[in-house]
C-alpha cells in the first residue's frame, strides 16, 4: 500500500487516477485549486484521506501545497498531474510568469523541491512535447509573439526534462515522465480520439505498482510501455539550465541527495 498525492486531482485524469489507486488499496491525497473546489473534490472521492488546497498559479500557493503536503507525511509518490493547455490565452501570473509556464513546469519543480522526497515521482507530459524547445532564450514569452500551442508543447518537453533530471540526481527517487494520450477531456476537447479508459492507468502503475517494469527511472512512458521522448530530454546540460532558471525564479534549489 503506498501513500499518494495527486496534484490538479479536482477534475478528469487527476480524479480518474486518484479513483484508481483507492480502488487498488492505496491512501491518496488529492489537491484542488481552492476551497470551494476542494470540498466537491472530497464529495467527488470520499475515500481519500485528504485534499490540498492551492492555486499552482502562485509562488506562495506552491509553496504553501507543498507544507501543507509535508504536515500530512512523507509520500510514496507524488504525480505532478496539474496542467493547463494550449487553448488558453495568454495570461500572467501575478508573479509575472506565463501562466503555462508557472503551473505546467515551475510548479512541479518548487514542489519537487519542497515536498520531503518520495520513493516515486510521476510527471504528466504530453506527446506535443515533441514539437516543443527546451531553451531558455524567452520562457515567458515577454520578447515573441505568443504562441498557445508552442508555450505548451515546450511545458511538457519540460516536464520530461524535470523528471528525468531528479532521476540523475536522486537515484533513490523513481521519477519518471508520461504521455496519456489525447484524450476529451476538458483540456483535450472533446474529439480527442485516444482511448480515455487508459489515459489514467500508467500514472497509476508508476506511482504504486510491485511491477518490475515501472521500478524504474528516468524512462518516459505512453499506456506502460517505455516510448523515446524528444532527444533534448537525455541532455545533461539542457535539464541543469532549466532546473539553475527554476532555482531563480522560485528562490529554491533542488535539494542535493541524500
Ligand atoms: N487531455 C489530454 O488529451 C492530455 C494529453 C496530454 C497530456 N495531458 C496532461 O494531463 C494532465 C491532466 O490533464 P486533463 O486532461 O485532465 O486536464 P483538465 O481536465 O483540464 O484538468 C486539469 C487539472 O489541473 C488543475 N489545475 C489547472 N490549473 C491549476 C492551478 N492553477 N492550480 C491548481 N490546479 C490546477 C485543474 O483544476 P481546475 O478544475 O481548478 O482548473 C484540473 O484538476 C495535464 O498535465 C495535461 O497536460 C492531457
Amino acid at each position: 500500500m503506498a501513500r499518494v498525492l495527486i496534484t490538479g486531482s479536482s477534475r478528469r485524469l487527476g480524479l480518474m487516477v486518484g479513483e484508481l489507486l483507492v480502488q487498488q488499496g492505496h491512501r491518496v491525497v488529492l489537491h484542488a485549486r481552492d476551497a470551494r473546489r476542494a470540498v466537491d473534490t472530497r464529495a467527488a472521492l470520499p475515500a481519500v484521506d485528504d485534499v490540498l488546497v492551492g492555486d499552482l498559479a502562485s509562488i506562495d500557493a506552491m509553496r504553501s501545497v507543498a507544507e501543507q503536503a509535508n504536515a500530512t507525511g512523507r509520500f510514496g509518490a507524488v504525480i505532478h498531474n496539474a496542467g493547463v493547455g494550449y487553448r488558453e490565452r495568454y495570461l500572467v501570473t501575478a508573479d509575472g510568469l506565463s501562466h503555462v509556464f508557472a503551473i505546467n513546469v515551475l510548479a512541479p519543480y518548487l514542489l519537487t523541491a519542497l515536498i520531503m522526497p518520495p520513493n516515486r515521482l510521476v510527471h504528466l507530459s504530453s506527446g506535443m512535447h515533441q514539437g516543443g524547445s527546451a531553451g531558455l532564450g524567452d520562457p515567458q514569452w515577454e520578447r515573441r509573439r505568443r504562441q498557445a500551442a508552442q508555450a505548451y508543447s515546450d511545458s511538457k518537453l519540460f516536464d520530461v526534462l524535470l523528471a528525468f533530471g531528479v532521476a540523475r540526481h536522486r537515484p533513490d527517487v523513481r521519477s519518471n515522465a508520461l504521455e496519456p494520450g489525447w484524450v476529451p477531456t476538458r483540456m483535450g476537447g472533446p474529439g480527442a480520439p485516444d482511448d480515455i479508459s487508459q489515459a489514467h492507468v500508467t500514472q497509476a502503475w508508476l506511482a504504486a505498482s510491485d511491477d518490475p517494469a515501472a521500478d524504474v527511472t528516468g524512462q518516459y512512458f505512453y499506456h506502460r510501455r517505455p516510448r523515446q521522448p524528444l532527444p533534448v530530454a537525455y541532455d545533461v546540460a539542457a535539464r541543469e539550465a532549466l532546473s539553475d532558471y527554476c532555482a531563480g525564479l522560485a528562490g529554491v534549489p533542488l535539494p542535493p541527495s541524500d
